[in-house]
């Protein structure tokens, strides 16, 4: 038994696994490597005020801006203002971010970049490979932590649930998970469970994120019983480079927060035709209007140009992306590089408190499989890390006073995992078949512009394929690409839900049939509820 199981280790989970006191037992699981998950990934930085010309009020208002009418402005608040102590515990910690030539220590010498929607600069960053820097960083330090079990190429399964076990109360006792080197299912079982599982991008076609972004901490903490927010709100980075053999190579925003203007083929800069704040309007603004030009033009693509800067610029800033862009024989600093929108963020999820906790009894979640309250109808670039820094520590404190108040909570018999009645599979094609269908239909039913017509031909398909995963889970033995495909298909109709219960255009989503915001739904988050307590908004 641990004191604490932690499902997932990108910057949420690593941050809520330092945070606790090293008398406390903790199992952290990855389902790869410990590094692999978006947090590697992440380029242009962490937001949060750091020059005297900026101020919280200002980061609050973008912020706000960016969310379209639904942040809860309380939570948006608490995690501005959290913001330059997160940039301190990263610094302590060792994270190596690029400073500003003055010499000057602390976070007072952090070079800040900027990117859409932030009126001020105010990103954090290690060069264009942020990410990277944060995860490794933390990954060292989770190593010389003695009471920190790690086990990692562990897929977690299912959540083990005292209502499972026909216990009135409902409070979480751990989880299923398969290892998946030996292929074989043990029962982790916790005083407090954490899921620290990332988004659920990968249900579309053309995505930014790693293969393992399948939604699973959103698909099981909803299997278990808790609400779900705002799944409509997916959001689409704008500039993923557009080559037939790249897989969706994300260019960073930092890219156009330095000056890179967005190009029609012919040469002519779209942007400030549609907003103001041209390439640097808030995402859904620039993703949707890079889709309307590419559609309206019957284009593969737009450009992004930044060669109008020095190389040395280039490179001291985007090495990175530099050397990507080149290996696909593009130089960014003599050309515009082709680029598209790709689904990038999952703006909802499993709803929690201040402190992460879900509504179930030892259950937590953090990170981006979560629905805080910050991101509203479209996230603001860079607030994602922010964001899993803040909720991972206000966790790790949560637990501890509970940890404190209950010493001895109560024990549970647990059944084993049971394979007694299922066989290996006769017909593996079936799970990348309906692995390719969903992302496919979600990518043209449930993309960047909907129809209440494309939304019910999705639900449809949706709830096909869902019975027959279903019927194909409870006959075959467990494989990780079964767990992931159950999962990616449960959060594929959370999103459809969703979106078919908003019926305006808002933020990240957009529909033909309601092409304006409604007053009405100003602040009204569309939650799901597994159980049907009674819910307000
Ligand atoms: P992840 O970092 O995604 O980690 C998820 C973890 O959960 C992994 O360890 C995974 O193995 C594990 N896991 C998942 N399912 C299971 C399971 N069933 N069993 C066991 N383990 C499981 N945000 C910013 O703020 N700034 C940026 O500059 C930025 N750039 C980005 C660039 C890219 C290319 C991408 C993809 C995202 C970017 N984002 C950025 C978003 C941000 O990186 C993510 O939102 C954030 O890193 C999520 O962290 P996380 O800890 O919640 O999840
Ligand atoms: C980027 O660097 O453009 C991604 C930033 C983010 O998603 O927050």
């Amino acid at each position: 038994m641990y004191d604490v199981l932690i499902i997932g280790s990108g910057a949420a989970g690593l941050t809520l696994a330092l945070s606790l006191p090293e008398t406390i037992k903790i199992a952290l699981l990855s389902k790869d490597v410990l590094t692999e998950g978006s947090t590697f990934y992440a380029q242009g930085g962490i937001s949060a005020v750091l020059d005297k010309a900026d101020s919280f009020e200002s980061h609050i208002s973008d912020t706000l801006n960016s969310g379209a009418g639904l942040c809860n402005e309380d939570v948006v608040r608490h995690v501005v203002k959290s913001g330059p102590k997160a940039i301190d515990w990263l610094l302590e910690v060792g994270v190596p971010f690029t400073r500003e030539d003055n010499n000057i220590e602390g976070s007072a010498g952090l070079h800040l970049t900027r990117e859409g929607g932030h009126s001020n600069r105010r990103v954090a960053h290690a060069a264009d490979a942020s990410g990277k820097a944060i995860e490794t960083t933390l990954v060292e330090k989770i190593k010389s932590r003695e009471n920190i079990e790690v086990f990692e190429h562990h897929i977690s399964i299912d959540l083990i649930t005292s209502r499972k076990l026909r216990q009135r109360e409902n409070r979480c006792i751990g989880a299923y998970v398969l290892d998946r080197k030996k292929q074989k299912v043990s029962t982790f079982t916790s005083r407090f469970t954490i899921l620290a599982t990332g988004g659920a991008s990968k249900v579309y076609l053309y995505t930014s994120n790693p293969d393992g972004s399948s939604g699973d901490g959103i698909a099981m903490g909803w299997r278990a019983g808790c609400r779900v927010a705002n799944m409509e709100f997916m959001q689409f980075h704008p500039t993923c480079l557009y080559h037939p053999q790249a897989k969706s190579h994300l260019i960073t925003e930092a890219v156009r927060g330095e000056g890179g203007k967005l190009l029609l083929p012919d040469g002519t800069r779209f942007m400030p035709k549609f907003d103001p704040r041209a390439e640097l309007a808030p995402r859904d603004i620039v993703a949707r209007t890079i889709d309307h030009e590419m559609k309206r033009l019957g284009i593969d693509s737009v450009f992004l140009d930044i060669s109008h800067k020095p190389k040395d610029f280039i490179l001291e800033h985007f090495p990175n992306i530099y050397a990507m862009c080149e290996s696909f024989g593009y130089d960014m600093s003599k050309q515009p590089v082709p680029v598209v929108p790709a689904a990038h963020y999952t703006c909802g999820g499993i709803m929690v408190d201040n402190t992460g906790h879900t509504d179930i009894d030892g259950l937590y979640a953090i990170g981006e499989t979560t629905f805080t309250g910050l991101h509203g109808a479209n996230r603001m670039a860079s607030n994602s890390l922010l964001e899993c820094i803040v909720f991972g520590q206000a966790t790790a404190k949560d637990i501890m006073q509970r940890y404190e108040k209950r010493p001895n909570p109560p024990e549970y018999e647990i059944p084993d995992w049971d394979e007694s009645r299922v066989t290996d599979s006769d017909e593996r094609v079936v799970i990348n078949h309906n692995w390719d269908e969903i992302r496919h239909f979600m990518w043209d039913y449930v993309g960047i512009v909907r129809t209440t017509k494309r939304l019910q031909r999705a639900r449809n398909r949706i709830e096909m394929l869902l019975s027959e995963i279903d019927e194909y889970y409870s006959n075959f033995r467990i494989t990780s690409d079964l767990i992931e495909l159950r999962n990616l298909a449960e959060v594929a109709r959370l999103i459809i839900r969703s979106a078919q219960q908003r019926t305006e255009s808002r933020g990240l989503h957009y529909t033909l049939d309601y092409p304006n915001a409604d007053p009405a739904l100003e602040k009204v988050n569309s939650i799901l509820d597994p159980i049907k307590r009674s819910s307000s908004s």
